[in-house]
């Protein structure tokens, strides 16, 4: 006789989701001293970013698959704008951006590129996703934002009352930490707790009866360095802060082999990454 196999339960991606960002929440809490930071990009954080988001701007694969959809008279919310990699190019594209930021140092880099620009038709909102009341506007656009969100459906039903066009969520499908995975287990002896990818939130989607399309785009921002040194201090903050020279000297190692000169930089080399865009158009 046949043996009878039970039928796997079906997947609860929602709190898959929850699960994922709240186990790497406390493993953050258990291993950084410096996880309850009120603001994680403060510390010259978010202008590293910017400098990395202005470095890659020329070619941004996001853009080139929105530049179709642009005119005059389109209204755009950012979800989660950050430095402004995307509303900067956008904004002499459009009629209006809103840019939803809740760090007070990702708000200042962008205010900054906002006024160096001399964009006029931005708003820049302090609040963070869900919780704001806005307009809903012809494009919504939510770029590498949803991995720290725990709760992931109130997340993208707001998205979707909010897009009354067409709405673009876009996620890594590889942990941010890639390269140094291997590292991190040495150091700590446990692995690093994955973020939510991609693949979580088609699932996630899928469950919210959100049934979108899916492009693939290159993930083309990679950390550079001035110096070994800077490498280390960068590297180190991903690790989690690991204390002791022991330590500084097992990065430092790692990273001598694994750094390359590229356009008098150091890059930390890395596999060609991909991104997943998740998009659908209004749905009432
Ligand atoms: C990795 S950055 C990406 C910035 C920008 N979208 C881009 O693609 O360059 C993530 C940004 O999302 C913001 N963020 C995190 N949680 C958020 C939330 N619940 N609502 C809105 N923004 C959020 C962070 O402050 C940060 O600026």
């Amino acid at each position: 006789m046949e043996p009878v196999t039970a039928a796997p339960a079906p997947i609860d991606y929602v709190s898959r989701w929850r699960r994922l960002v709240e186990a790497r929440h406390e493993q953050g809490r258990r291993l950084d001293r410096f996880h309850d930071r009120p603001d994680q990009w403060a510390d010259g954080r978010a202008a590293r970013f910017r400098r990395m988001v202005t470095a890659s701007a020329a070619a941004d694969p996001l853009l080139d698959l929105l530049r179709p959809l642009l005119r005059r008279d389109l209204t755009v919310l950012d979800v989660g704008a950050g430095t402004g990699r995307h509303v900067i190019p956008l904004a002499p594209m459009v009629s209006r951006i809103t840019a939803i930021e809740p760090s007070p140092a990702m708000r200042a880099e962008l205010e900054a590129a906002v006024k160096d620009a001399r964009a006029t038709n931005v708003e820049i909102v302090a609040s963070s996703w869900p919780n704001v009341d806005v307009e809903p506007a012809d494009l919504v656009i939510c770029s590498h934002v949803a991995y720290v969100v725990a709760d992931i459906e109130p997340f993208l039903r707001r998205l979707d009352a909010a897009n009354r066009g067409r709405c673009v969520v876009v996620l890594r499908y590889l942990q941010r930490e890639t390269a140094i995975l291997d590292l991190f287990e040495r150091i700590w002896n446990e692995p690093r707790c994955p973020e939510p990818t991609f693949p979580d939130l088609f699932g996630a989607a899928c469950q919210l009866g959100i049934w979108a399309n899916v492009v693939n785009i290159p993930f083309t921002v990679a950390q550079s360095f001035d110096s070994l040194d800077e490498a280390v201090q960068m590297v180190k903050r991903d690790l989690l802060n690991p204390e002791g020279p022991a330590v500084d000297r097992v990065i430092r190692d790692f990273l001598a082999e694994r750094l390359v000169r590229q356009e008098g930089r150091w890059q930390l080399r890395t596999p060609p990454a991909v991104a997943g865009v998740l998009w659908w158009e209004r749905r009432s």
